[in-house]
């Protein structure tokens, strides 16, 4: 039987995801938004797609969450993009509030999924759906750490002229300013980066990975990014689905690794059939290590914010 995967969220990132999943044959999509009329006509426009990529998944749209009833993964990306006016705290506090309430929805018809976030602030955001699940961590993770791995990748191969194929990049922390990128622990056909690239190239192309989700919103003007983060949730999706226990960047909930305890942080994890089924810790320079603090110092002060850091 084929797996089940429910997109919530019909916007830019939900309704690219419910395409990227059709068009791999990977699962039957049911996306499911607020906005009566947008899952359906989006989910429609997918379906009839198939024929072309040669699909034969289901994909419907809905705004009834019974219809998402026996999900093997559920992906929330549903959430308010920053209006004028509004605070990062303010954004916060309503995102909050509809992963909370759409967390709750979801795993009350399928609880035996997993449950991937990609709602911003991302790692508040899985610490929100960990906490309104009740569902046991390896079954709660998030992604941004394939989003944000996948830009360095892009930048490195750009500058050295080689394939994307070549390249793997680590990047470690929060999905925020103060992500942290590590070049060292990135390579080029398994060569460091630093034995490939002066100072001041690595520096800049971590800087551009660290603001690499402004760069596109500065170019859009309304939205964020889409192409790249539904390539990041697929990728992950189909890890878990295929029990491919790949290693990726992924917000995992921490009990003592790295020195962090009790918040979602982006950290590679082997993500299988038993969702994250190891989280891998490597050595950290004193530097790498307080730019990580620092980032999870940022994430735990932001779940303060929506009272979930006791
Ligand atoms: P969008 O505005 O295009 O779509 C959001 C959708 O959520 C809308 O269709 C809206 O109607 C829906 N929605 C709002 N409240 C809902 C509710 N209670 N139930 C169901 N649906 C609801 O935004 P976009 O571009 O798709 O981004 C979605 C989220 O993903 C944002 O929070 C964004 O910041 C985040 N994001 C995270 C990334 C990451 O790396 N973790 C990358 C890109 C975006
Ligand atoms: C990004 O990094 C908006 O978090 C999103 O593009």
């Amino acid at each position: 039987m084929r797996s089940k995967v429910t997109v919530v969220g019909a916007g830019n990132v939900g309704a690219t995801t419910a395409q990227r999943l059709a068009d791999a044959g990977l699962a039957d999509v049911v996306l499911i938004d607020i906005l009566d009329g947008i899952p359906q006509g989006k989910a429609l426009d997918i379906l009839e797609s198939c024929p072309v990529s040669g699909s034969d998944v289901r994909v419907t749209g809905t705004t009834c969450y019974d219809d998402t009833a026996g999900s093997d993964i559920v992906v929330i990306t549903a959430g308010l993009p920053r209006k004028p006016g509004m605070s990062r705290d303010d954004l916060l506090q309503k995102n909050f509030q509809i992963v909370d309430s759409v967390t709750r929805q979801a795993v009350e018809r399928s609880p035996d999924a997993m449950l991937l976030v990609v709602s911003n602030p991302l790692d508040a955001m899985v610490q929100t759906a960990f906490r309104a699940s009740g569902f046991a961590k390896n079954r709660v993770f998030g992604m941004a750490g394939v989003l944000d791995a996948a830009r360095m990748r892009a930048f490195i191969a750009a500058e050295l002229n080689v394939s994307v194929a070549n390249v793997h990049a680590f990047v470690l922390g929060g999905h925020g300013d103060d992500m942290v990128p590590l070049p060292r622990y990135s390579t080029v056909a398994g060569i460091p980066l630093p034995e490939l690239l002066p100072e001041a190239t690595i520096d800049a192309i971590v800087r551009r990975t660290r603001q690499g989700g402004g760069e596109i919103v500065a170019l859009l003007k309304a939205g964020s990014a889409y192409y790249a983060p539904s390539a990041g949730i697929v990728e992950m999706v189909d890890s878990v689905l295929n029990d491919r226990k790949k290693i990726l960047p992924s917000a995992a909930y921490l009990e003592g690794e790295y020195g962090v305890n009790g918040i979602y942080l982006g950290v590679p994890a082997k993500l299988g059939a038993g969702g994250v089924e190891e989280v891998i810790e490597i050595g950290l320079s004193d530097a790498e290590k307080a730019a990580l603090d620092r980032s999870a110092a940022s994430v735990r002060s932001l779940i303060a914010k929506i009272g979930l850091d006791a």
